[in-house]
């Protein structure tokens, strides 16, 4: 069972108008203030879109397609997480063939790592702390159509023990669309990074592009980070960030996390991994509803999303 302390922590309160984990919000100075530098690069998605897939591209590539460097850690501790303040996010340390847990806020983990880093958020473009932009960093930001983002969302808050329950699918198509889920509206997030893609150094991709054509958006991410790998390294990173390869993989696949926060019996961290399978739960009546609000919440953009492979 949670602690009161715990349950305080794990409710979402506003910042601007985006609901963010309550630890977030107590400790915003802290995280706003963060001086990120030149040389980092920062992953970015809203949640459900793909986030430990470009994580562990990322690292493939970073590690030059080093299987053994890349299962070092679990994912989730390769890119400090900068929004992140909840404790217990611990961390593995090895010292003298010792292992240490340690536990760190998503800024204090980074500082404690050597520069330049890559880090890791959900914060919509408008909420990121100043200095990732007034120092020109690079993002690399992961977009998923929404259908699909929402059908995940939905299965990942069954299973995980630390978000508020999502009720039933109707209850949480509400919830989602009107952006009463964490870190806010799935179409003010892409908005709003997608408009910015040509004022900052951002990599805009999209999570049906990498399922369809691993290769080529793999090295769009390799020739950004300014990397130059070999053809059969390309190759290798190919299988290695498959979704079966990660589902089996126990540092990718939250294994590790204990059953009281992730119930994977309920729901598996790594579900299904593909395209479209959003149909499989809108009703015909609820996709119509979901097209027309999406017309009028995403009126004016250029941005275009695949629904189905
Ligand atoms: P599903 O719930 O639709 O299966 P995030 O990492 O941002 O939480 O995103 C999770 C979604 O990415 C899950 O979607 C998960 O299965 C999917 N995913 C993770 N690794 C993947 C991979 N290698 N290939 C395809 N999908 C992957």
């Amino acid at each position: 069972a949670l602690t009161t302390e715990l349950r305080t922590q794990l409710q979402l309160r506003e910042v601007a108008g985006i609901p963010l984990q309550a630890s977030t919000v107590d400790n915003w100075s802290q995280i706003q203030n963060f001086e990120a530098k030149p040389d980092d690069l920062l992953i970015c998605t809203y949640p459900k879109s793909g986030t430990t897939w470009i994580q562990e591209i990322v690292d493939m590539i970073e590690q030059n397609g080093d299987v053994e460097k890349c299962q070092r850690a679990v994912i989730q501790h390769h890119h400090p997480f900068i929004e992140w303040a909840r404790p217990p996010q611990p961390s593995v340390l090895v010292l003298h063939r010792c292992f240490f847990l340690i536990y760190f806020k998503g800024v204090e983990k980074a500082k404690a790592m050597p520069s330049p880093w890559i880090l890791r958020t959900h914060l919509p473009i408008q909420l990121l702390p100043p200095s990732f932009r007034e120092n020109n960093c690079k993002f690399l930001y992961v977009a998923q159509n929404a259908k699909d983002c929402m059908v995940s969302y939905y299965h990942f808050q069954r299973m995980n023990q630390m978000l508020p329950d999502p009720g039933t699918w109707e209850e949480y198509f509400e919830t989602f669309i009107n952006g009463k889920v964490g870190w806010g509206s799935w179409y003010d997030h892409v908005k709003g990074w997608w408009e910015m893609k040509d004022r900052y150094q951002i990599l805009f991709l999209f999570f049906e592009d990498i399922k369809r054509d691993p290769k080529q958006e793999i090295q769009k991410v390799m020739q950004f980070m300014g990397k130059s790998l070999h053809e059969t390294v390309l190759d290798k990173i190919v299988q290695e960030t498959s979704f079966e390869k990660m589902k089996e993989n126990p540092m990718t696949n939250r294994s590790t996390v204990p059953k009281s926060i992730l119930d994977q019996s309920i729901s598996p961290f790594m579900r299904k991994g593909t395209v479209g399978d959003w149909k499989n739960h809108f009703t015909v009546v609820q996709s119509e509803r979901f097209d027309e609000i999406y017309r009028q919440k995403m009126e004016g953009t250029s941005i275009n999303f695949c629904m189905e492979l």
